[in-house]
């Protein structure tokens, strides 16, 4: 696991961008793991602006989200799915059809598990998957105690990322108790990963990676069973490690 101490919130934007953009130009059809959240949004402004520039093609790539909320369908603002629109593929040219982000309303959740994990098969291995962290160190919405070996499944979410992720609903009664996500299993299979943290309520999950213990407890330890991985740290999240 290799750490990139950054400055701030924008200095590790440009660099997961600057190594992103550095894959895609090297594949002919790169598969990407996309994920959600606060801190992958100035990546996602970042390439939209090469779209604009003309410097980046997304006619080629593919893209595979971590997660959904179970309950919530792609136009419900709060959805991942939206959320992806409304940063992202919204703004660039990938064909619809290249884009995956698990149902949360599929009537048959286990069946769409196993169809995401099909997808991804046909597409070929994920080439690089970007990841944020949990403050309880989750990585998808594998929370603590999951499997190593877990493929995409149904997760109950912890009762901390329910108070986390309410900041992003009108109150903590519409925040989902469950999700589909990724397993762990699923994202070790990734060729690369790329992890981008930011923020001073990261310290612990950080302090917890770089002591290099692996346990179910923290799921992002996992990832030091992964051959490839790049981890961009912010001073806020790097603390006094
Ligand atoms: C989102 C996801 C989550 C987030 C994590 C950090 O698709 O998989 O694991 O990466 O909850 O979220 P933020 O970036 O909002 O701190």
């Amino acid at each position: 696991m290799e750490f990139i101490k950054v400055k701030n919130y924008d200095e590790m934007s440009e660099k997961a961008c600057e190594i992103l953009v550095d894959r895609m130009s090297k594949l002919q059809q790169p598969v990407i793991g996309l994920a959600t959240g606060s801190t992958p949004e100035g990546l996602y402004k970042l390439l939209i602006d090469k779209y604009k520039k003309g410097e980046l093609d997304f006619s080629n790539t593919v893209t595979f989200n971590l997660d959904e909320y179970v309950g919530l369908d792609d136009d419900d603002p709060n959805s991942y799915h939206y959320f992806m629109n409304d940063k992202l593929f919204n703004h660039i040219n990938i064909p619809a059809e290249n884009i995956h982000v698990p149902s949360g309303v599929a009537e048959n959740i286990q069946q769409e598990c196993l169809d995401y994990e099909s997808a991804m098969k046909v597409a070929g291995q994920i080439d690089v998957q970007l990841l944020g962290i949990g403050q309880n160190g989750h990585i998808g919405f594998n929370e603590p105690g999951t499997a190593f070996d877990s493929r995409t499944h149904l997760v109950d979410l912890d009762e901390s990322t329910i108070q986390t992720n309410a900041r992003f609903f009108d109150s903590i009664e519409d925040v989902p108790t469950k999700a589909v996500s990724m397993g762990i299993g699923t994202i070790l299979e990734s060729k690369e990963v790329l992890m981008v943290i930011s923020g001073a309520s990261k310290q612990e999950a950080v302090k917890h990676l770089l002591s290099g213990e692996i346990t179910e407890d923290v799921p992002a330890s996992a990832l030091h069973k992964h051959p490839n991985v790049t981890v961009i740290v912010d001073e806020a999240a790097w603390g006094d490690n």
